[in-house]
């Protein structure tokens, strides 16, 4: 079952279509804003942009760069949006690209992939695997980064008729590492008004896309503490201070926090997945060094759960006379935001991708706890995330992503590349009269 019935779908079709035909007059003919997506769609399968995409992805395969080391992945990028002629900026926050597709002028929207790959050796035997031990793309962002390129191909085919600007952001560093929130420091998103970005998925058929409006992925964050005691010998516990038990001690109760303080009906996670110290079996450490993360689904809540695992690590701690110090290493690891889904993009995404795909296509997702470095501009503007399925059912089952297993299907590169193009164009189209009676704004990044 898709979001809505047919009746609303032909609803919104019949009201966007009798109110921007004139807009879109310049686009393709009288067909208009409806028509855009389907015939995207045909664009991106045509053989030579699919085996062009296919051939981006899979040299990016081969040399997978982690976060901010995305180098040789920028240069392709830029190669490739150099034989597009796409102006683009570079570098932004190490090795971010963003690409200028239109008028140059507002309304501005832009589509973001990510090039990152994880510190994971690859056990999938083919012809493209990972050239680089301990590194490999198992998230997808190679063909996130395809996909990306093939809707700059054919958005740049359409470019006379583009009413404002579509933005390519092709960003560093979303495994942990906060990329997104690099460029947006450094202001790429001044005066841009929609961000779309996607992911593609093992959990979902090729054909169908899973999103939902409001939040859907949790907001994170990491912690680790350090807990100390007094060493000594194992069989004379009465001149130590035994820092292992402490810990484990504090483990257990962190588990209360969600148990018992939490509202069960609101979705929260404090996991404890490091816990180093002591050598020896007859041998009580100096200290213990314990970390985990936490989730949650509003700032409030996220901020009410670091508040208390700072206090039940301490005094927990001091309860078998240790002392604790916590460090949400928050440099190294910015706490993620909520990723939220606006409520308008998401009624944009609901016609777009039901002129393309078939309402019946459109899965309605339960929120997850994992996270995306999206939140961070989908946090400072309206933003919207979706799933784009690659699970092709008479194939093998697809490993998930983080998997050293994991494998992309490519035959969702097209999907993810019209998709794209087809949310950016709408979008322009639609907010174009808005703008032109609104004060002109400009871009600064322009
Ligand atoms: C904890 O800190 C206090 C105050 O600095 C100190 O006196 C005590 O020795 C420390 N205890 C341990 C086990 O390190
Ligand atoms: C799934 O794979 C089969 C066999 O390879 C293929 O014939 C079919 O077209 C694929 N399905 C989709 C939706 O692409």
């Amino acid at each position: 079952m898709g979001f809505f019935t047919g009746i609303y779908l032909m609803f919104n079709l019949c009201m966007l279509l009798s109110t921007k035909t004139t807009l879109s007059k310049s686009f393709m003919g009288k067909e208009g804003l409806v028509e855009i997506p389907s015939k995207f769609f045909k664009l991106a399968k045509r053989a030579e942009v699919f085996e062009w995409m296919v051939n981006i992805r899979r040299a990016i395969h081969e040399n997978p760069e982690l976060g901010f080391e995305e180098f040789e992945t920028s240069k392709i990028i830029r190669n490739e949006l150099d034989k597009l002629d796409i102006p683009y900026k570079y570098p932004i926050a190490v090795t971010g690209v963003v690409g200028y597709i239109g008028t140059g002028k507002p309304p501005f929207v832009a589509i973001r992939a990510d090039m990152d790959a994880l510190a994971i050796q690859e056990a999938v035997e083919w012809e493209h695997k990972s050239k680089i031990p301990g590194k490999m793309h198992a998230c997808g962002h190679d063909a996130h980064v395809a996909m990306l390129l093939g809707a700059a191909k054919i958005l740049q085919e359409h470019h006379a008729d583009l009413e404002g600007t579509v933005m390519l952001i092709f960003q560093p560093a979303e495994e942990g590492g906060g990329g997104a929130k690099k460029m947006l420091d450094v202001g790429i998103l001044e005066n841009v008004d929609a961000i779309f970005g996607l992911h593609a998925s093992t959990r979902y058929p090729l054909g169908t896309v899973a999103t939902r409006s409001g939040p859907i992925l949790a907001g994170s964050g990491f912690f680790e503490a350090s807990i100390a005691g007094k060493g000594g010998h194992a069989a004379l516990p009465q001149n130590t201070v035994d820092p292992i038990l402490a810990a484990s001690n504090i483990i257990v109760s962190l588990q209360h926090l969600v148990s018992r303080e939490a509202d069960p009906l609101d979705s929260q996670v404090v996991t404890v997945a490091k816990f180093q110290g002591g050598g020896a079996f007859n041998v009580i450490p100096d200290s213990v060094t314990i970390g985990g993360t936490f989730r949650a689904f509003a700032k409030e809540i996220f901020a009410q759960l670091k508040q208390r695992i700072e206090e039940v690590i301490t005094m927990q701690a001091s309860v078998q006379r240790c002392n604790a110090t916590v460090n949400f290493n928050t440099i190294s690891h910015p706490f993620y935001p909520v990723t939220v889904n606006d409520k308008n993009l998401h009624e944009h995404f609901l016609i777009v991708a039901a002129n393309m795909l078939g309402g019946k296509n459109i899965k309605e997702m339960q929120p997850l706890m994992g996270t995306e470095d999206f939140s961070f501009f989908a946090e400072s503007i309206p933003g919207y995330f979706y799933y784009v399925g690659m699970l092709n059912e008479t194939q093998e089952q697809l490993e998930p992503n983080h998997s050293p297993y994991f494998k992309v299907n490519e035959e969702v590169l097209p999907y993810g590349a019209a998709l794209h193009a087809s949310l950016a164009v709408t979008y322009l189209l639609e907010h174009h009269s808005q703008v032109t009676t609104q004060k002109q704004s400009s871009h600064d990044e322009l």
